[in-house]
């Protein structure tokens, strides 16, 4: 039975994937993230507390539990924060980065690194693994700087980039596109919603079965993974209106410079799906399936 370890188990992926192998015969989990574990179920795994901003923690946990693979979820995802705390940024995204490479690097520890869209500069979407980066934000420099200590690296490695995740779980530290704009519409509030930006949004069951697909056939190298509907922010809210038949004329219409965020957002990003597709056998939902499927679990977190 392989073991692997995932950081930032408390996170929206780190929660997909404890579900997803909690109950398997196939694997052992070691779900770690910092503070309490937040996943409401304790059984089928083991859940240890690590701060990977702390190297002495994470190699006394990895030197413990010797995982086969290790899925690198934990990091500063928020764009806005990362461009205002650049300092946390960097050693969250980056050193932390470093510190598990080299645990990594000692063990022949598979690292299934997670990157993102936002290291393109959207001017070319969708893109596929070979494309080149140009970071528009200082999250995507973090994302982009980690992505080349991974590939230098002496460890088995793979790099799974994602665009605009979404689903629900328990506890969740920050919200996704796909609640706020259900919450917001069903509480009858106006949204300002983007129109000049598009992406393919990824559904986090989706993520967390390809980062799996990705241990169990001991793939190597980047994949791009997401949903396979390319649309644009406006177009992605109003379907969701549709989905839930909630009234989409309080959509308002707006353009990225009018929001004045402090961080850069590539226009189009999406991503070409065949690597994954042939490689891993990926199978991603549409988006109204994915919408389906947070649609069951919904009732759940109420
Ligand atoms: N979500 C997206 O739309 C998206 C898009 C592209 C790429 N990605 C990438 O996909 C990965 C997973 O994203 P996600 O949506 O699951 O993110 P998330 O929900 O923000 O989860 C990240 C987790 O990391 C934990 N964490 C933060 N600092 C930590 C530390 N020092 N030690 C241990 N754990 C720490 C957080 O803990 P707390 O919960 O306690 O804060 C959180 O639970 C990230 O690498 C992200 O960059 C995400």
């Amino acid at each position: 039975m392989k073991t692997i370890m995932v950081t930032g188990s408390n996170g929206l992926l780190g929660q997909k994937i404890t579900e997803n192998i909690r109950s398997s015969q196939q694997y052992h989990l070691i779900a770690t993230s910092r503070g309490d574990n937040r996943f409401p179920q304790q059984e089928g795994y083991t859940y240890v507390s690590m701060d990977i901003l702390d190297p002495e923690n994470v190699r006394a946990v990895i030197e413990k539990y010797r995982p086969d693979a290790i899925i690198h979820t934990a990091a500063m995802t928020n764009v806005d924060t990362c461009q205002a705390q650049q300092e946390m940024a960097f050693a969250l995204n980056v050193e932390a980065v470093k510190t598990l490479i080299a645990c990594c690097e000692t063990y022949q520890i598979q690292l299934i690194h997670l990157s993102t869209d936002f290291i393109f500069d959207g001017a070319a979407g969708p893109y596929d693994e070979q494309a080149s980066p140009n970071p528009l934000s200082y999250y995507g420099q973090t994302k982009a700087a980690a992505e080349e200590l991974v590939k230098k690296s002496a460890c088995p490695w793979v790099i799974i980039r994602t665009i605009l995740v979404y689903g629900i779980v328990a506890d969740l530290s920050r919200s996704n596109i796909v609640l706020w704009a259900k919450a917001a519409l069903e509480k009858a509030e106006p949204l300002n919603v983007v129109n000049d930006q598009w992406r393919m949004p990824t559904l986090a069951e989706d993520l967390a079965d390809a980062c799996l697909l990705a241990v169990e056939k001991e793939a190597r190298g980047i994949y791009h993974i997401s949903g396979k509907d390319m649309m644009s922010i406006v177009e992605l809210v109003k379907r969701v209106a549709a989905y839930w038949g909630l009234d989409d004329s309080l959509v308002n219409e707006v353009s990225s410079t009018t929001l004045n965020q402090s961080a850069g957002r590539p226009a189009k990003t999406g991503f070409i799906l065949d690597k994954a597709i042939a490689d891993l056998n990926y199978q991603p939902h549409s988006f109204e399936e994915g919408l389906a499927v947070l649609d069951r679990q919904v009732k759940n977190y109420h």
